[in-house]
């Protein structure tokens, strides 16, 4: 169970307790959402996450999300504070040339890597979220 005793969580004490890039951890959940947070650098994979929307908060550094929408091909560009949702359904592929710190917001059991995806590369966990 993450954080059971359902204490407060410092944000900046729990992003410097990993290292691992693209290898969401699990702060806490609200109803049946996982608050995550990550670290992130270079490239993730294309990826779909057929039923449910994805919420992403840059703490820290720039993130871009490429998306296929319509047939047609274009990247949003995130930076520190910025929010941004990509819909179910819409192919998107986050990176950071220079590295970012994400809030991520989805169900619980979310993969990283979606429903339908490119070949998982080794630098991308592909997981339900860790424990901090
Ligand atoms: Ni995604």
């Amino acid at each position: 169970m993450i954080n059971e005793g359902n204490e407060p969580v410092n944000l900046r004490a729990a992003l410097d307790s990993f290292d691992a890039l693209w290898s969401p951890r699990i702060v806490t959940r609200v109803n049946d959402y996982d608050v995550r947070l990550a670290k992130v650098a270079g490239e993730h994979i294309w990826h779909v996450h057929e039923n449910t929307d994805e919420f992403f908060l840059v703490l820290a550094g720039e993130l871009r999300i490429a998306l296929r929408e319509r047939g047609e091909e274009r990247e949003v560009v995130l930076t520190k504070g910025s929010v941004f949702v990509v819909p179910r359904g819409t192919e998107h592929k986050p990176s950071s040339a220079e590295g970012a710190q994400l809030l991520l917001f989805e169900p619980r059991g979310t993969l990283t890597v979606g429903d339908r995806h490119d070949e998982v590369p080794d630098h991308v966990d592909a997981t339900t979220g860790h424990a901090l």
